[in-house]
């Protein structure tokens, strides 16, 4: 147990045997005492005091003087005004300190048979054109949640669901054929998914000369749009391929197939992997079907044109149309049919969508739907939503000058890496490839990192140089701690220096504040796992982080000759290296041996 869940918990007890007062552990959160103070941490005693009849003062005595009496953990206490202040027992650190080295994978809690099944959806891309910036946003969010959400002993399935069908892929497919000259993905060296997105660009820049020629002869635009021969030759593509046409769905299952291998090279890079993959293609006749079961139970009402809408008014929403007068499925059919297929795989506890803002709606509407259909997580589903992500004016404008290629964009990080790194004289007497590596790692880590520290509801603006400071609350300044203190680890090792016992020693207060620390990482990843916050843990991290290097710039390791002091030092070390580690692999970021 934390020194914060001890000390609540002895804090409840006090207040109901001195007042009578049920006070739930969980309410009574004690605070890091000021640094004017003397103590470790303080509880606020104010919201007891009218219960009590006595004066802040009062109260916060005699709480104090109950769990010095009463809980050995606490050492002695100081009082201002409501606040009281309490000292813990320095021997109570070292084994506080003892029980994260010799705790596996500490912070994090076991998976068991019974332990609830959370899905967790990121990335969820069409396949017309690569990711973008916005997508790693996206996937790096939802890969931290889940390996957060795991951490706090879910079992939890990633999943992505590929708008693979449609007219957008469709575009590409048809301005591959008019102006494709055969070109494959090895043909002209380029990625699958680049390949498509080019062709996509092609068709819109043809269409848009097309509906401008038509405008010029006096059409409206939107009837332009509507006669432009290219939309019409994309438009019956589509239906070709809903009727099955051979030779549409083999040019459709080999360009999707291009583009499958780029974005596995993406996600590779990124270091992202999911566990079940679901394509529209599968899923939107699913819907279809279960959009008529619910036409039957009276769920969803059908008008006069033949199409299919639930009435959502008694919710506060509108009316949603679920089937087109033709019987084609919309976005919101392919979502429920998708739930469905999902459900029949894995008994789902809790659904959990990456997906950005401007589908907060439309997951308000799934949500209902799901729920009115009999899906018993479809009432609680999450939206994980989040805000848009844009470079500094001028930076890397990509290929189409609107938004940021994923793999440039890594690309780009880990070539500054390389250069900031050289500069610094990080990589002198590494040999090539482990500087590569490195490079590779504190390059991805910078971008990470940066995408994950803020509160994913922001819109924010990476900033590419910002991110790979080495000083400051940056993933490569983070790595680069973990490597140093790798380095000591090593040192000590070579030569044959080991942690003996230090339970007898008293820490000093840097050390303190180590420990202290290091003891709140279990309820940090808690609460990131309850409040869906891979923040939370990068911040832990950077002031982990900070603390260690306050300690590590006033004292001497493996200088020090006293060697129970010696082995307090080590031990902290080996603590604080463990849970940068599991932090950093919370957020998906690695942590190298040097650097
Ligand atoms: N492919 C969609 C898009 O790019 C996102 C899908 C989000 N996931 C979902 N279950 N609807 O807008």
């Amino acid at each position: 147990m934390s020194i914060e869940n001890i000390l609540a918990q002895a804090v409840a007890k006090a207040v109901k045997e001195l007042y009578g007062i049920e006070a739930a552990p969980e309410s009574i959160v004690p605070q890091q005492t000021k640094k004017e103070f003397e103590g470790n941490l303080t509880i606020v005693v104010f919201p007891w005091v009218k219960e009590a009849r006595k004066s802040p003062e009062a109260v916060a005595t005699e709480i104090g003087n109950w769990i010095v009496d009463n809980e050995p953990a606490v050492a002695r206490f100081n009082v201002v005004k409501g606040f009281l202040n309490i000292v813990i027992e320095p021997r109570f650190w070292n084994s506080a300190l003892k029980h994260v080295v010799d705790t596996p994978d500490y912070g994090t809690v076991a998976v068991t048979d019974k332990s609830p099944l959370v899905m967790v959806e990121y990335s969820s891309p069409n396949t017309n054109k690569p990711l973008h910036l916005g997508h790693l946003r996206n996937i790096l969010l939802g890969y931290s949640l889940s390996r957060i959400l795991k951490a706090c002993g879910n079992k939890v399935v990633k999943t992505n669901i590929v708008n693979d069908r449609g007219i957008h892929i469709c575009k590409s497919m048809l301005a591959w054929q008019k102006w494709g000259n055969g070109a494959t993905p090895q043909s002209v060296g380029k990625k699958g998914d680049h390949l498509i997105g080019d062709f996509y660009v092609l068709f819109d820049k043809h269409y848009k000369a097309e509906v401008k020629e038509l405008m010029e002869k006096g059409l409206s635009q939107e009837d332009a749009e509507k006669q432009s021969p290219l939309m019409l030759e994309a438009r019956e593509m589509l239906r070709r391929w809903e009727q099955k046409d051979p030779e549409v769905r083999k040019l459709w299952e080999m360009m999707n197939s291009w583009v499958y291998d780029g974005f596995d090279e993406t996600y590779k890079r990124m270091g992202v992997d999911f566990d079940k993959i679901y394509y529209e293609s599968d899923t939107y006749l699913e819907g279809k079907d279960k959009v008529l079961e619910g036409l039957e139970k009276g769920i969803m009402y059908r008008k006069e044109d033949g199409s299919v809408w639930a009435d959502l008014t008694a919710d506060g929403l509108d009316h949603k149309l679920l089937l087109r007068s033709d019987g084609t499925s919309v976005y919101m059919t392919q979502d429920i049919g998708t739930a469905k297929l999902r459900y029949q795989d894995y008994p789902i506890d809790k659904m959990i969508y990456v997906v950005g803002n401007e589908q907060n709606y439309h997951f308000q509407v799934l949500s209902l739907l799901l729920d009115k259909l009999g899906f018993k997580w479809g009432k609680d589903l999450v939206h994980f939503s989040y805000g848009m992500v844009e470079l500094p004016e001028g930076k890397m404008k990509s290929r189409e000058g609107t938004v940021v290629d994923a793999d440039d964009l890594m690309a780009e990080m880990v070539n500054t890496a390389r250069e900031v790194s050289k500069e610094l004289g990080k990589l002198d007497g590494i040999d090539e490839a482990e500087a590569e590596a490195i490079c590779e790692t504190v390059g991805m880590g910078a971008l990470k990192y940066f995408l994950l520290k803020v509160d994913p509801v922001k819109n924010m603006t990476f900033n590419p140089k910002e991110s790979i400071d080495f000083n400051g609350n940056t993933g490569p300044f983070i790595q680069y701690t973990y490597a140093r203190i790798r380095s000591v680890l090593r040192k000590a090792e070579q030569s044959g220096v080991k942690i003996g016992n230090y339970m007898t020693v008293e820490p000093n207060e840097k050390e303190i504040a180590v420990i202290q620390a290091l003891t709140d990482f279990p309820s940090v990843v808690q609460k990131a796992g309850q409040i869906y916050s891979p923040a939370l843990i990068a911040n832990y991290a950077y002031e982990l982080v900070k603390l260690f290097n306050q300690f590590y710039h006033d004292y001497t390791i493996l200088g020090e000759t006293d060697e129970a002091v010696r082995s307090l030092r080590l031990a902290i070390c080996q603590a604080v290296a463990a849970t940068v580690k599991t932090a950093m692999g919370l957020l998906g970021i690695n942590v190298p041996e040097r650097m």
